[in-house]
């Protein structure tokens, strides 16, 4: 299987992108409601409920980790290789980065987040290693994660908030912007438009199952070990009235949510 977190149901933007790149492999994921959210937590329990994420999608069967959600991947990432050695795990910040870096004519980049995530600088740093030369401004959108959940995607409040956490951006000249959050994709057009249509946006969610693919065409011997099948799982920590209405609206198709304590 392949085992996807993250601190909630954001982590379903990700679903989506690997159901569609990646149809014929089984998955479990793991979206820990109870605790959401992950981006206004410090370092350390941030690592400490990421460990527990992992633990659990291994003891469900997965043989290949997907951390979905960008916080958890900013400051938890490097410390999940360590513990768990010898399993394939997947950050959403590489892949971004590798696109971002690509696309951009001038250098100039942004990108969006939580706070734990911007303040990490894991971005920064990431984008740094391909060479010298980037200008890297980011920027922390906290108010963009409830106002997906309530669904408010074309809403005038959330225009207005957009402006106001965007507007330094816009005037910095960039030409790529990294959409660094799980629910971010959910108002890709408010942000297209706010920032014009010269940006490009990256969507970390997309890079990311591009990647596990040709991770996997290279890997046969992962690759085997994935169980092809459609009966996916879908575990929660909490489960409220509200949930399987909205991951019915971000993914597409309905879902049975388990519940689970960690
Ligand atoms: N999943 C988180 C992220 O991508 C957003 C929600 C949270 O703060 O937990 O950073």
């Amino acid at each position: 299987m392949i085992g996807i977190f993250d601190s909630g149901i954001g982590g379903l933007t990700v679903v989506k992108e690997v159901l569609k790149h990646l149809p014929e492999y089984q998955m479990v994921y793991f979206g820990d409601t109870a605790r959401t959210p992950y981006g206004n937590k410090s370092k350390s329990t941030i690592i400490k409920y990421a460990i527990q994420d992992t633990k659990f999608l291994l003891d469900k069967g997965a043989k290949i980790i997907i951390v979905a959600c960008n916080s958890a991947s900013a400051v938890a990432a490097e410390e999940l290789k360590r513990q768990f050695e010898g399993v394939p795990i997947f950050e959403v910040i590489t892949p971004a980065v590798n696109k971002a870096v690509a696309v951009t004519k001038n250098k100039r980049l942004g990108v969006i987040g939580t706070r734990a995530t911007t303040s990490s600088n894991v971005y920064q740093d990431k984008i740094k290693q391909h060479q010298n030369g980037y200008t890297i401004i980011s920027k922390a959108c906290p108010l963009f994660v409830p106002l997906a959940e309530e669904g408010w995607t074309d809403k005038p409040v959330t225009k207005m908030v957009a402006k106001k956490y965007l507007y330094h951006l816009k005037l910095q000249n960039i030409d790529t912007l990294i959409l660094g959050c799980t629910h971010y994709p959910l108002l890709k057009e408010i942000i297209q438009i706010k920032m014009g249509k010269q940006v490009t946006l990256v969507d970390p969610a997309e890079e990311v199952a591009q990647e596990i693919k040709k991770y996997l065409a290279k890997n046969k011997e992962i690759e085997k070990k994935l169980a092809k099948n459609s009966n996916h799982e879908f575990y929660f920590s909490d489960i409220a009235p509200h949930l399987t209405e909205l991951a019915h609206k971000w993914l597409g198709q309905i879902i049975t949510p388990i519940q689970f304590n960690l």
